[in-house]
């Protein structure tokens, strides 16, 4: 029978057998998958392998220093590169989303190959796939989806020619979160929503600005620990806030307001393939709200989205 601790024992024999001296690079997304990737192999084979964790300036609020910190205690060799300016500028003015897709894949591969570069001798890419992403062709997980979706555009970035490596990639997301606790992985961690490779970029409707992203992430922010505070983050598939590109009129004192509306999301699921909007206690929505709105600068009203998938995404874009 499978066991985790005996996938874990076999996979990091045979990632030492296979790998020997040779060096590896892996992009962490702060996801599940791309973690525990990297923990069989720094098991089996420590610094060789390079772990690079980009920040798209789209990440949830203060996520990338606290991640960073985190794969560091792990014992992993990371490093982290802050390449939000990039993203944001090739961002500016763009209000597709599957235009913003293919921009936030591609400079995802424009920063990961020149840090890849930097690295001499790499041999292997290695890469957190798991078995859906293997039958299905449109993947849902971070940066080694947006590797594979964009594996046709123009001329191969030089890391795309290394020898794959996939040691997940027979394995479930319940399997994988086994096999990670089986590994010391932080529970908190394993627990983890999924989030987008392309990030809060699919939750601002319309074009992307500094200020925008700001909002959204206190937004989120409030949200999230909210769920925390109120036990109720287990019992969610993924939520987050989405920033709507209008402006409604309100009230704050003697003053009228016309600032930006926020939608709530919240879904369970098991595979993000049908979803289920969460039925929230109201008094958990409403000390939401009125965080929100008391808190966060720049918005005067909170909606809570009640469509389930089908019709309805789970994302807006
Ligand atoms: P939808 O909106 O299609 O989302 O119901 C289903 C799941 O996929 C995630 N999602 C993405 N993940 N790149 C990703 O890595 C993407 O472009 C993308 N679009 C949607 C979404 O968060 C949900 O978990």
């Amino acid at each position: 029978t499978w066991t985790p601790a005996k996938f874990a024992d076999m996979t990091i024999a045979s990632l030492k057998e296979e790998i020997g001296d040779d060096k590896v690079v892996l992009g962490l997304s702060g996801g599940v998958d791309s973690t525990v990737a990297a923990t069989l192999l720094h098991q089996a084979i420590g610094k060789n392998l390079y772990c690079i964790f980009v920040n798209n300036g789209l990440l949830r609020k203060n996520e990338f220093e606290s991640v960073l910190d985190q794969y560091k205690h792990m014992g992993l060799n990371v490093k982290g590169v802050d390449a939000s300016d990039y993203f944001l500028d090739k961002l500016a003015g763009v209000s597709d989303p599957e235009k913003k897709r293919k921009i936030i894949g591609n400079a995802f591969i424009d920063i990961f190959d020149q840090e890849a570069g930097d690295i001499t001798n790499v041999t292997y890419l290695a890469q957190g796939t798991i078995y859906p992403d293997v039958i299905e062709s449109v993947s849902v997980n971070g940066p080694s989806a947006t590797i594979k979706s964009h594996h046709n555009v123009g001329g191969l970035p030089d890391f795309m020619k290394l020898k794959i490596v996939e040691p997940l990639r027979m394995l479930f997301k319940d399997e994988v979160r086994r096999v990670g606790a089986e590994l010391g992985i932080d529970a908190k961690l394993l627990g983890r929503h999924p989030f987008p490779g392309p990030g809060l970029a699919i939750r601002i409707l319309g074009d992307i600005t500094k200020e925008k992203v700001r909002v959204i992430q206190e937004v989120d922010a409030v949200f999230i620990q909210a769920l925390r505070d109120w036990d109720l983050y287990e019992k969610v598939w993924q939520a987050g806030a989405i920033l709507l590109p209008i402006d409604s009129v309100g009230v704050m004192g003697d003053e009228r307001t016309y600032e930006k509306v926020v939608a709530l999301r919240a879904v369970e699921s098991t595979d993000g393939m049908t979803a289920d909007w969460v039925d929230l206690p109201y008094k958990f929505l409403q000390t939401v709200s009125n965080t929100i709105i008391n808190k966060v600068k720049g918005v005067n009203r909170v909606v809570y989205d009640i469509s389930s998938k089908p019709p309805a995404t789970i994302e807006w874009e």
